[in-house]
């Protein structure tokens, strides 16, 4: 019997960098993918990728950690199982992809939570999805060095076709949000320029957010337990404490938070463009108040403010690369890709990678 795990990447409509803040994010999964083919074996492990790579061990001996950065993937999860059943079987699992690494689609998480699904239902091991958040929370933070948030695991595990999740991510509270988008389409546009996000000043963010709360807390004498929760006038009363650069991260988070619960009045009532102002406002709080654009992502949101047929755009994920989201007339797709591509090219000398999101479910299992 074998195990096939059909694990999506998604996108984020708007709510970045609020997630670890126990703030509000609105993603989707979409129809590209990573799927884990797992089958026991007796003696060995082995796991082999389509990108060329494979590793062969021995789940009793597992090694903790390996200079190998996409072997921590894989004994991230086998070791942290490990410790909810000592015993777990030997295993061979065949990875393949469409969902393209480093651009900020998630490929990561779709990874980390297609191998705790198959290879704990491979091992009857029963999880929930909190369950699995959570593992698949300790294997990014303590394996792979990104302190991420669960917008992308949560997304992952739940996501519906064609809905939006509006998630609370400090209570974990969701609701599904129709996407009825009209004559328009999610247009994502992946720089090549690849962030490695345990590399990047993302896991500076984090910490400049959990400094600011302390500095918050402890000016204000209350016990915030995250940005989120904090006020207007509390950030303002606070704005010397914190100092310019702080008070920005700051004030993006607060803003970002107001701005998705916008957006899902906007979705509802079906004002696209007034959606798109918001994608646009986002985008420019990431690049001047969080500072985690890049000049490329820049370009290519800025580019579109030339075109009616684009509604918004934004750069969408950890960011320092990766690629950016557009809503975008379904008519004009084809001409504003080839256009954009040129300009690119020349500009940057490198390769444009455009990718129509199409909305999907979450994570798939099916037996073999
Ligand atoms: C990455 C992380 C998420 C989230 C986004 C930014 O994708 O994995 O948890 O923080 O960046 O919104």
């Amino acid at each position: 019997m074998k195990i096939h795990i059909k694990s999506p990447g998604r996108i984020n409509l708007i709510g970045e960098h609020t997630d670890y803040n126990g703030g509000y994010v609105l993603p989707c999964a979409i129809d590209l993918s990573i799927d884990l083919f797992f089958e026991k074996k007796s003696i060995e492990s082995y796991v082999e990728t389509d990108l060329g790579y494979s590793m062969a061990f021995d789940v009793s001996t597992a090694y903790k950690k390996s200079d190998n950065h996409w072997e921590n993937y894989v004994l991230g999860v086998v070791n942290e199982l490990k410790k909810i059943k000592s015993e777990l079987s030997n295993f061979s699992c065949v990875i393949k992809s469409s969902l393209p690494a480093g651009a900020g689609i998630s490929s990561s998480s779709a990874l980390v939570c297609g191998l705790i699904k198959g290879l704990s239902n491979l091992n009857e091991i029963n999880l929930n999805n909190y369950e699995i958040i959570d593992i698949s929370r300790n294997v990014e933070h303590k394996y792979i060095g990104v302190l991420g948030g669960i917008m992308d695991q949560f997304t992952i595990l739940n996501a519906k076709k064609n809905m939006a999740i509006l998630l609370n991510c400090e209570n974990l509270e969701s609701e599904f949000i129709k996407l009825g988008l009209q004559q328009y389409k999610l247009l994502l546009l992946d720089t090549n320029v690849k962030h490695n996000l345990a590399n990047t000043d993302y896991n500076q963010r984090v910490s400049e957010c959990k400094e600011s709360l302390q500095i918050i807390n402890k000016f204000s004498k209350k016990k915030y337990s995250n940005l989120s929760e904090v006020n207007k006038i509390q950030i303002s009363l606070s704005k010397e404490k914190l100092g310019k650069t702080l008070y920005k991260r700051v004030s993006y988070v607060l803003n970002e938070n107001k701005r998705v619960i916008d957006s899902v009045k906007f979705l509802e009532n079906n004002k696209l463009k007034e959606f798109g102002q918001l994608m646009y406002e986002s985008h420019f709080g990431l690049k001047n108040d969080y500072e985690v654009s890049c000049k490329e992502l820049d370009f290519l949101v800025e580019y579109t403010i030339n075109y009616d047929e684009i509604l918004g755009s934004r750069m969408m994920g950890g960011g320092f690369g990766g690629c950016t989201l557009s809503l975008i007339k379904d008519s004009f797709i084809i001409e504003f890709i080839e256009l954009i591509k040129k300009e690119y090219f020349s500009k940057f000398k490198n390769k444009l990678n455009p990718i129509i999101a199409n909305l999907d479910q979450g994570i798939q299992m099916s037996l073999i």
